[in-house]
């Protein structure tokens, strides 16, 4: 294992940064390489079918090409429909990323918990197992919010949220009945740690939110314990499956962050 060979962070758009953040917070030289799949962007309205036929094609080329000593599959939506087809298909360590109802579950004090996810996500059969082993004592109301994804990507691209268009995303969950027993929100959706500090502004004051972040950054540690990082941090490369408008402006706001140039796969 050479020191050099990175870690592959994988996603539909920006939603991956989400996890990369903690991740390097913990790995801080790791090399990255953050894939957005921009070419099908959004994942999140589209049948199962379609992602479970395209994620692990894709991931198998990125595989290939970057040689990655692991893939993080920074996307619910891709991890819960795809997770076990693209660990079958490829000789790499994959982490997923799936909803932080079990960390959830562990803080509510009124035993109700919001999942806050895409339509895909919330309507996997996964997130029922999980709720089911993990959450059974909580009422667990789910919102499956494409705009949320939308103003992620808006806000990476230089156009920060609307208050008003996040509050009535949120109302999603608070307007269900029994919604405003929510004391937990879980970001079931890489997008959305991204807009937290908006969200947090219009939820009622005291909702606490989880994502997978956290937890993923430490699987990764644990995955890669005693391997050899580089001495110091290089630029991530940042690789895109479409050069459009959108993808130029998202990679201006990461070049400030440190982000290479963009290549389109
Ligand atoms: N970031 C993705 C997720 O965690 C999907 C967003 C989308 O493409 O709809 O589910």
């Amino acid at each position: 294992m050479t020191c050099a060979r990175p870690v592959l962070f994988f996603d539909s758009g920006v939603g991956g940064l989400s996890v990369v953040a903690p991740t390097l917070a913990l790995i801080p030289t790791a090399p990255v390489v953050y894939v957005a799949d921009s070419a099908f962007f959004p994942y999140g309205t589209k049948a199962e079918g379609e992602i479970a036929a395209r994620v692990p094609a894709l991931l198998g080329r990125l595989a290939e090409r970057y040689n990655p000593r692991l893939i993080v599959i920074a996307c619910n939506t891709a991890s819960t429909i795809a997770l076990g087809a693209v660990r079958a298909a490829l000789d790499v360590p994959i982490v997923g990323t799936v909803p932080a109802i079990r960390p959830a579950a562990a803080i509510s004090t009124t035993r109700t918990i919001g999942v806050l996810g895409t339509a895909a996500t919330v309507r996997q059969p996964y997130v029922d197992d999980l709720v089911a082993r993990f959450a059974a004592d909580c009422t667990v109301l789910r919102y499956g919010s494409a705009a949320l994804v939308e103003l992620a990507e808006a806000a990476l691209a230089g156009e920060a949220p609307s208050h008003d268009a996040v509050a009535a995303e949120l109302a999603g969950l608070f307007g269900q009945p029994g919604g405003e027993r929510i004391d937990v929100i879980v970001n079931a959706c890489t997008h959305f740690p991204l807009l937290e500090g908006d969200m947090a502004a219009v939820a009622p004051p005291g909702v606490r939110f989880v994502d997978g972040g956290p937890g993923i950054a430490r699987r990764v540690a644990h995955l890669t314990q005693g391997q050899a990082w580089p001495d110091a941090a290089t630029p991530a490369r940042l690789v895109f499956t479409r050069a459009g408008n959108r993808e130029r402006a998202i990679a201006a706001t990461l070049a400030a962050r440190g982000f290479a140039a963009p290549e389109t796969l």
